[in-house]
């Protein structure tokens, strides 16, 4: 129904300036540099197009909630419980993977059970978890500290729903109590010790690097199938900043998640905008390019 005044833009402009859209309201396991944000939108010209963009961006978008996170630790049980991420904006139907830390301060093990509320109640019954903590009693060993997945989708039927047409954001709260059945408890520490999850990896990468990356071509970022083992900066016919360049490392596994931690604190004057915050999730994407090959 838009009526461009004048030819169409390039896809890729069109692209970048959705990204630039995007990335200004996205809130995830990811964090991005204001400075470098600002520089990489008017460096890729996508500055002043957002009024178009807005047009064609709803065109193609289906509905979308932010889900909120809210934790909470029942008077007694000593434990700090936290959400990694504050929200997550998705699509109905869109997986989404999300990250909580539990520590426990005492110093003895502690076997914890966690209720869930969702809110507004109408809501609920459209909020679909596939992994949670919050299925069983957790054991938690004195002073340990673990980052635990939620893996969860918000039903399509939400937006057929003609009750739930209002319903643009949903709160997910948690509260940890001391577990009355701690004789079933199972241990928390799987999650630390769990090696990384190159499926849970590919979800992540679809999440928060496919808006930039692709595996077997460029496109805002440079192409990252077989990154590992292969040169820093080097892909040819891709425009690095010239600190990425001349970096002269080769990727590893650890420069990897370092890179992903704090890009620039790797490579001071790179410019790639965002970092990813959570610990275990940086290990599982990864281990997703690991297992990535170039044609493959
Ligand atoms: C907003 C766009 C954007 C997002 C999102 C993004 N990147 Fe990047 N990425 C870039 C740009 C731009 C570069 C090139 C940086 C430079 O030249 O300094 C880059 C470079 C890289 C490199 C270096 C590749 C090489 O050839 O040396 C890796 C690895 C990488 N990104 C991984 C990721 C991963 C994994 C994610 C998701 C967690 C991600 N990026 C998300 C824009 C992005």
């Amino acid at each position: 129904m838009a009526q461009p005044q004048k030819p169409r833009r390039s896809h890729t402009r069109l692209t970048v300036a959705a990204l630039c859209l995007t990335l200004a309201v996205m809130i995830g396991i990811t964090s991005y540099a204001p400075t470098l944000y600002r520089l990489f939108c008017s460096a890729t010209g996508a500055a002043g197009t957002t009024q178009r963009v807005n047009t064609d961006a709803a065109k193609i978008a289906s509905r979308e909630v932010t889900v909120l996170f809210d934790t909470n630790v029942a008077p007694g049980l000593n434990w700090r419980f936290v959400p990694l991420q504050r929200s997550v904006k998705l699509h109905l139907g869109q997986d989404a993977l999300v990250f909580f830390e539990a520590q426990n301060l005492s110093n003895h093990a502690i076997v914890g059970h966690a209720a869930f509320n969702v809110t507004p109640e109408k809501s609920g019954i459209y909020f679909k978890k596939i992994q949670c903590f919050c299925f069983n009693e957790e054991r938690l060993a004195p002073g340990a500290t673990v980052q635990m997945p939620v893996d969860f989708f918000v039903d399509p039927a939400l937006g057929t729903d003609p009750s739930t047409q209002d319903v643009h954001e949903i709160t997910l709260s948690y509260t940890f109590f001391e577990s009355r059945r701690p004789d079933e408890a199972i241990e928390l520490s799987r999650f630390a010790a769990s090696p990384p999850d190159a499926e849970a990896g590919a979800r992540l990468f679809a999440e928060n690097c496919s808006s930039c990356h692709a595996l077997d071509r460029a496109k805002i970022g440079p192409p990252l199938a077989g990154v590992v083992g292969r040169r820093a900066g080097s892909v040819p016919g891709y425009r690095y900043s010239a600190a990425l360049r001349s970096a002269g490392f080769t990727w590893t596994p650890p420069q990897l998640e370092a890179w992903l931690a704090g890009p620039q604190d790797l490579v001071p004057g790179a410019q790639m905008p965002m970092r990813v915050t959570v610990p275990q999730a940086r290990r599982d994407i990864v281990a997703y390019l690991k297992n990535s090959h170039p044609g493959s």
